[in-house]
């Protein structure tokens, strides 16, 4: 019996949400730990309230970059190699200058405490025991001195520029003394226009608090490289930028010295019509050089997509939203048991691909697909 037989009672209890009053739940069977991501999003909108699910789970206008961000991993494929003597494959890469245990790092997504008490720190407490890098939002629901007090953890800090620059600086400030060895500056967020395709009516926010900004923190507007190179001359640690999608900019960080971009569309949650960045990523990395490290995310929802994503030239992929539905479940257990299966998908998958070490992964181990690539469009009518 397989995760995906619908007669699997593991699965139906799961669905049913009986994760949320049994935290183990999610670890209770391996065959629920393989449960496709879409599966735990359903078991997750039947715990989580429904706004906050909306929050979650939808991206801008019509959602087209939000669908398309998890098809486009559909259009590569992995053409494997043989007898490569492939055997305890090394997941661990190095990420600006320091060796981390794997590549698939928890990305940085608002206010955690909407999907589950455990909030940020359930989501830090898996990731250190995996051994991981977590990027820490600005916007979330847990000060960052909490989350940097938590052992073993590789943490990093995302920012959002505030249009009251006084209050950015002090914020990073306390990032910094907080002990976070990056800066994730998010750039593709230019305005407060809310393009959500949320149902009308917002998601409360009653009750939760926002450590580093009052929730309503107003961006600022007309964000230019100037100032993101000021920060960058400024905080002592590496500045990444996340949002990058056109090969200039690329090609721009790197001229100025960043020490990484996110190859991004905020998860189809900004600009709807925006490139899926699968399809972006290719030219980002020819761009790039070399001289700066390229990650990715959007879509990531298997180990596969991870193996492919490296194959491309990034160096270590991004999560959000399936950690997010493994919190809602069964918080920070739920949250590690999610991570933890991308994590043996990806060594497993090399393993297939005959690739013995994730640093020296062969760009010629992803193929384009040229042919249909859903079964529904090859089967009979
Ligand atoms: C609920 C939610 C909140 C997010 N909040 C932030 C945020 O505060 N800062 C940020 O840079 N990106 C944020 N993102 C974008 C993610 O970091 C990431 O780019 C994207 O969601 C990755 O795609 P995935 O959800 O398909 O893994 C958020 C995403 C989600 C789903």
């Amino acid at each position: 019996m397989t995760a995906r037989d619908p007669g699997d009672p593991r699965l139906a209890a799961l669905e049913a949400g009986a994760a949320l009053e049994d935290p183990t739940a999610l670890e209770a069977g391996a065959a629920l730990a393989d449960a496709p991501i879409a599966t735990l999003e359903a078991a997750a909108a039947r715990v989580m309230r429904p706004d906050a699910h909306a929050y979650y789970a939808t991206g801008a206008r019509d959602e087209r970059t939000l669908r398309e961000n998890e098809h486009a991993w559909d259009a590569w494929w992995l053409r494997p190699r043989r007898l490569t003597g492939a055997l305890d494959v090394s997941l661990e890469v190095p990420l600006l200058g320091r060796v981390v245990r794997h590549p698939i790092v928890v990305g940085p997504s608002a206010m955690h405490a909407l999907a589950h008490p455990d909030a940020e720190l359930g989501i830090a407490r898996a990731v250190a025991a995996l051994g991981g890098t977590m990027v820490l939002s600005m916007s979330s629901t847990t000060a960052v001195e909490e989350v940097g007090a938590v052992p073993d953890l590789d943490l990093w800090f995302q920012v959002y520029p505030l249009a009251d620059e006084s209050h950015t600086r002090s914020t990073v400030d306390r990032a910094l003394a907080a002990g976070v060895r990056a800066l994730v500056l998010t750039v593709d967020v230019p305005s407060e226009a809310d393009t959500s395709a949320r149902p009308p009516g917002g998601f409360d926010t009653r009750g939760i608090r926002f450590p580093h900004h009052s929730g309503d923190g107003h961006i600022r507007r007309g964000l230019d490289w100037a100032w993101a190179e000021r920060l960058n001359a400024s905080c002592g640690v590496p500045v990444v930028l996340k949002g990058i999608l056109h090969p200039d900019d690329a090609r721009r960080a790197a001229d100025a010295g960043f020490a990484a971009i996110v190859v991004s569309n905020h998860g189809g949650r900004t600009l709807d019509g925006a490139i899926p960045s699968a399809v972006a990523l290719p030219d980002c990395v020819a761009a790039a050089d070399g001289r700066v490290e390229v990650y990715v995310d959007g879509g990531i929802r298997r180990g596969g997509h991870a193996l492919m994503a490296l194959a491309l030239g990034a160096r270590a992929v991004l999560v959000a939203r399936p950690v997010l539905w493994g919190l809602a479940l069964g918080g920070a257990a739920g949250a590690r048991t999610v991570l933890a299966r991308l994590v043996r998908e990806l060594r497993e998958d090399a393993e297939h691909a005959g690739v013995a070490d994730l640093r020296s992964v062969d760009g010629d181990i992803v193929v384009p697909a040229r042919w249909p690539t859903r079964a529904t469009d090859r089967a009979p009518r």
